[in-house]
């Protein structure tokens, strides 16, 4: 195990009120200067870990899967007394993102054709058609909660869409993803008497209903697919076979829960992220919505700007050292990708949006083994979005500071005022 050091100007990165206040930027401009392999001694519940903020260091994490791996959790430190005993919070049902090498390459093949450039490009109809409806739905007002009435949506609808679930579930999908992945918010924690929301306490309840009441609906949905199998995600992996043997219903029900949040939580930050960016720079809007030759690389700059997860984490399996600092077999690597997407080494004038920022290779969707899988819709998601979006509401202005979510995990604007 490794001796604490002092946290510089007492940055905490494990106190979640610093994303919810949007100061993280500044606590990591101070860790890249002046600790850029920093050990987080953690709490009475929370373990240890190393954050790592600079740009090629996480690269290097992510290069070696087998040095740093995954299967033992990738958000957070992980709780002091389930690491005690040898599991994790994650443990149960694994999916792929909590998969090392090799079965991890051969489970991520089962779906990969749904995730191809090919199939992402023949879905672009799809999901106009989608965005302008969700548009049809604010056109009658002059303003709205930009996160509940449209950039939760369109990625909601895709990502459900793949799944083959019925429209009618699609705001339960919304309502688990929110309690899993934003179990740390007091919005989010409707289970619990009013008294106790905001402790730790409540998290683990939240997040623990939201995966129950997800297994279960998907249990159901396995259910009904076995009987009438279709052409949707659930489908193809109850057919699928690794090895010669088929998927447990433990395998296919982690792949499912891994495809509802990845597909959801990320994208509708995105693209709530970015408006606020454009509101905030709006000589970049101006140049957009006077040049649509630049939408890709404003999609890079926006994913780079806006970062919608804030870490993953990996396990070192062997001692070993980053940037000179010894790392220790066993021990926590965090890495924090808004750190990386801002490191002066690698980005020009990083604290400016700029969308024709050229070469901009951000790590907002990882690197390696585990790049994201769904990086080819969410691009295509945000790009459609704002192309569609600007189209006809192109004086579209965000009124009010957004409403972030308490968590240093994901990267979340719960409502976002806006008016047109
Ligand atoms: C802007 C939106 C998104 C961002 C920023 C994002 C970010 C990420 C990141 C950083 C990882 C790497 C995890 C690691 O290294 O441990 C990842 C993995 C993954 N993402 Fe995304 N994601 C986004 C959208 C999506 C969407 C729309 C889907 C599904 C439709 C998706 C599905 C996945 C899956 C399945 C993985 C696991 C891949 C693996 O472990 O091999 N993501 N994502």
């Amino acid at each position: 195990m490794t001796t604490a050091q002092a946290l510089p100007h007492g940055i905490n990165l494990q106190d979640p009120r610093l994303f919810m206040n949007d100061q993280a930027h500044d606590a990591f401009r101070v860790l890249r200067a002046e600790a850029p392999v920093h050990w987080n001694p953690g709490t009475e519940q929370l373990n240890g870990f190393w954050s790592v903020t600079k740009y090629a260091d996480i690269l290097q994490v992510s290069r070696h899967p087998e040095l740093f791996i995954s299967s033992k959790g990738i958000a957070g430190s992980g709780l002091r007394a389930l690491d005690a005993t040898g599991t994790q919070a994650n443990q149960g049902n694994v999916s792929i993102i909590t998969m090392d090498p090799p079965r991890h390459v051969k489970m991520r093949r089962l779906v990969n054709k749904g995730f191809t450039p090919r199939a992402v490009n023949a879905m672009e109809p799809q999901i106009r058609q989608v965005t302008n409806e969700i548009l049809d739905g604010i056109a009658g007002r002059s303003s709205c909660d930009f996160v509940l009435d449209v950039s939760s949506q369109l990625p909601l609808a895709v990502i459900c869409g793949m799944m083959g679930l019925e429209r009618d579930v699609w705001p339960l999908m919304f309502e688990l993803t929110n309690s899993v992945l934003g179990s740390g918010d007091p919005e989010y924690q409707a289970d619990v008497p009013e008294e106790e929301r905001g402790s730790g306490e409540a998290a683990r309840r939240t997040a623990m209903m939201g995966r129950m009441r997800m297994v279960e609906y998907f249990r159901e949905v396995l259910e009904r697919r076995r009987r009438e199998p279709g052409t949707d995600l659930p489908s193809i992996l109850l057919e699928s076979e690794v090895d010669g043997e088929k998927l447990t219903e433990g395998d296919i029900l982690a792949f499912c829960f891994l495809l509802i949040l990845a597909g959801n939580e990320t994208t509708r930050n995105a693209i709530s992220g970015g408006l606020v960016a454009f509101s905030q720079f709006p000589e970049q809007k101006r140049r957009l919505l006077n040049d649509w030759s630049l939408v890709e690389s404003a999609v890079e700059e926006i994913c780079r700007w806006t970062s919608p997860l804030h870490h993953m984490s990996r396990v070192a399996t062997a001692d070993t050292e980053i940037r000179g600092q010894r790392i220790a077999a066993g021990d926590r690597v965090i890495m924090w990708y808004p750190s990386a997407n801002r490191d002066e080494e690698v980005f020009a004038d990083p604290y400016t949006f700029d969308i024709t920022r050229d070469p901009n290779e951000h790590l907002a969707f990882g690197i390696g083994e585990h790049f994201c899988l769904g990086a080819g819709f969410a691009r295509k998601e945000i790009r459609v979005m704002f192309e569609e979006l600007f189209r006809r509401f192109p004086n579209i202005e965000v009124t009010a500071p957004p409403d972030r979510l308490r968590s240093n995990f994901i990267n979340g604007i719960k409502h976002l005022q806006v008016a047109y």
